[in-house]
């Protein structure tokens, strides 16, 4: 990692310290990205299997860890920030195994276990959240066993970044007024790290590492995976909740999130 890349990894991690509290309190056992979006296609994707030993990386407060160890699996929930994991801890009921790991050091991850020590590993919603996913890519490369599974969500990279803006325009069709939701795209190829709000209210913006996606998916294909399933959910009609206009709840035909599985080959 270079100096420039080091520093922002720092700040991050201390941005992500700050917030711990907040996000804990308002994601709780999931909110309405993780419940509609976030969970079930990831459930569907890593075909969890009692027994199977799975790592998580960036666990935030577990929510997902706490999913997949009640499925059955033996979770390692690894996150770079103490004040997550305390957070993760404090919720547990079930007997998940916890890490401080930062995903941006390749030894600290193979540092875990030997290789091909777990049947899957998963990353939700926050590859976009580290400086560099490259360490992690190759180290998970190791840590899986042979045909072994990564299930990520990030952010739709082509939709849902800092570089979207939100809109909504009254229309006319032949006489009737209606109001049209819709995202433009200001970037796409190379927008720069930048700061944004994880969810309304956060006390402190954290940094976003956008990557289009054959530098998001072609991480994973270097390290020597390849994509076998993909899901691009949306939120459904029945979200729509009349809150702001300007939200994912009223654009129900465009995908916030990508749900990938990479495997092994
Ligand atoms: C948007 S939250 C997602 C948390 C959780 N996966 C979820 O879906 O609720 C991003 C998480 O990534 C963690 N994170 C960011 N960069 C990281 C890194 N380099 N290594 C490990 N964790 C990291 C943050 O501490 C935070 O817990």
């Amino acid at each position: 990692m270079d100096g420039k890349t080091h520093s922002l990894n720092k700040e991050a991690r201390e941005l992500w310290d700050a917030k711990a509290s907040f996000w804990d309190e308002n994601m709780g056992d999931g909110n309405l990205f993780q419940n509609t979006l976030v969970d079930p296609a990831t459930e569907r994707l890593l075909e969890v299997k009692p027994g199977e030993s799975i790592l998580e990386v960036a666990c935030g407060n577990g929510v997902m860890s706490r999913r997949l160890a009640a499925l059955g699996a033996n979770v390692v929930a690894t996150d770079f920030s103490e004040n997550f994991l305390e957070r993760a801890k404090a919720r547990d009921t079930e007997n998940i195994k916890y890490r401080l790991v930062d995903a941006t050091d390749e030894s600290e991850l193979l540092a875990l276990g030997d290789t091909g020590s777990f049947d899957s590993a998963v990353c939700n919603m926050a590859l976009m959240d580290m400086a560099a996913i490259e360490p992690l890519t190759r180290a998970l490369a190791k840590l899986l066993e042979p045909n072994g599974r990564f299930v990520f969500s990030v952010p739709h990279p082509c939709f849902n970044s800092n570089a979207t803006t939100m809109l909504a325009e009254m229309d006319d069709d032949d006489g009737e007024l209606s109001t049209k939701y819709s995202v433009k795209i200001s970037g796409y190829l190379d927008v720069p790290p930048g700061k944004g709000a994880g969810m309304p209210g956060e006390p402190n913006p954290h940094y976003y590492f956008h990557r289009p996606l054959h530098e998001l998916l072609g991480a994973c294909f270097e390290a020597g995976f390849v994509m076998d399933a993909v899901e691009e959910p949306s939120l459904g009609e029945e979200s729509r909740d009349g809150g702001s206009p300007l939200s994912w709840r009223n654009l129900t035909n465009i995908p916030p999130v990508i749900v990938a599985r990479m495997r092994l080959i």
